[in-house]
């Protein structure tokens, strides 16, 4: 059985994957410092695997904490989900985002070469892409990056590049991002944000439970069908699934790659407000706002080179997203915060 060291795991998108690898007869180890998450995550994960996770509750950046991992265990390969995420607060706190997000990556990759374990698959994002020249994305589009923490995936994907022409024994999986929604069908495990979202559904589910009043929609002046923002929107459990498929191509020697994860399709803010609606079964109020700070009109996907090389093909639609994220909250109207 082979044994997977999941950086991060027990946040949103690693909780999911954790789940995944657990289900396909991988052992899986964490290592989380649950600075933007819960272990109650991988408790459930736990439950709904029937199996156990080995959890050291340890930050990336700090060295010797980390040796521990690989001393204690014998790891085939990496996912790299540890990070800071919100771009906004990566304008605002720039060094937080590359001390943290950059310093965790050169510790592991160290480690990783001390201990020879040759196999990752790190968690980049289509804001490597900045705003494409058109739509939809394909993986040899320039890369621009217009925020510190659109830049410490560039420089990851960059250190991760620079590897692999070093050392050929390197398999490395640069997996980008679209925008994941949606939560594991159970409604026991999802996306927890910490404080007000900044994200659009994490909102929408909490205008509707009414923790907040009402949905800003960031502007409808975009040169888009309804003037909102168009992205690709993809359940967490596609994405999750996305990396189970990418584990097998690195454990096939598959040098370095790089993948899209999305599913192709673009839906503006107002289509994906209409789905959560329908899902949650009343209309949720909303007024227009000015637009944010660095978004783009529109950004998907092309996802065929992830289809033909991984075999990856998204499979829940917007309502199943929907659906799945409403579940979600309204089980769980605190997060993992008591009941
Ligand atoms: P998340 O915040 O839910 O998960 C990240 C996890 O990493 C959290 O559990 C956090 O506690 C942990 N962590 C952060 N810094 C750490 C450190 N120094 N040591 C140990 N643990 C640390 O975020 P997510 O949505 O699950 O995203 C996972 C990865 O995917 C991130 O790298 C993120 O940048 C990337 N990504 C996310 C999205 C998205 O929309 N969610 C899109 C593109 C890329
Ligand atoms: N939006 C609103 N109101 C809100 C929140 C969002 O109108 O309260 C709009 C945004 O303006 C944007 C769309 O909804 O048009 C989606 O916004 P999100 O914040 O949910 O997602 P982004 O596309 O801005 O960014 C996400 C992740 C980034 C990642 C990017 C690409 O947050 O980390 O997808 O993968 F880089």
């Amino acid at each position: 059985m082979k044994t997977i060291l999941v950086t991060g795991g027990a946040g949103y998108i690693g909780s999911h994957t954790v789940l995944a690898l657990l289900e396909k007869g991988y052992s899986v180890v964490v290592i989380d410092n649950f600075s933007n998450s819960n272990v109650e995550a991988l408790h459930r994960v736990e439950k709904l695997a029937g199996k156990q996770v080995k959890i050291y509750p340890y930050d990336c950046c700090n060295k010797e904490d980390f040796e521990k991992v690989f001393k204690e265990n014998k790891i085939d390969a990496v996912i790299h989900f540890a990070g800071l995420k919100a771009v906004g607060e990566s304008v605002a706190l720039p060094l937080r985002y590359y001390n943290n997000n950059i310093i965790s990556t050169i510790n592991l990759l160290n480690l990783m070469c001390k201990y020879e374990v040759y196999n990752i698959a790190f968690s980049s994002s289509a804001t490597v892409y900045g705003d494409p020249k058109s739509v939809p994305i394909y993986e040899n589009f320039d890369l621009h990056v217009s925020s510190p923490y659109g830049r410490t995936k560039l420089i990851i994907e960059d250190m991760l590049r620079d590897l692999s022409v070093a050392n050929p024994k390197f398999n490395i999986a640069l997996l980008r991002y679209f925008n994941p929604i949606g939560a594991h069908p159970s409604g026991f495990i999802g996306e927890n944000p910490n404080g007000i979202p900044n994200n659009l559904v994490p909102y929408i589910t909490q205008v509707a439970i009414g923790r907040l009043k009402e949905l800003g929609i960031f502007g409808n002046d975009y040169p888009t069908p309804d003037g909102t923002c168009i992205r690709d929107y993809i359940h967490i459990c596609d994405l999750a699934e996305g990396h189970v498929l990418a584990l097998n191509k690195i454990f096939s020697g598959c040098g370095l790659v790089t993948y899209n994860l999305g599913t192709g399709k673009g839906y503006s803010v107002l289509d994906v407000l209409h789905a959560m609606e329908k899902a949650i079964g009343k209309p949720i109020p909303y007024s227009f706002k000015p637009r944010r700070a660095g978004d783009i009109p529109a950004c998907y996907a092309s996802p065929e080179k992830a289809f033909e090389e991984l075999g990856f093909k998204a499979k829940y639609t917007i309502d199943e997203m929907a659906r799945d994220s409403w579940n979600w909250q309204k089980n769980n109207p605190n997060g993992y915060e008591n009941k």
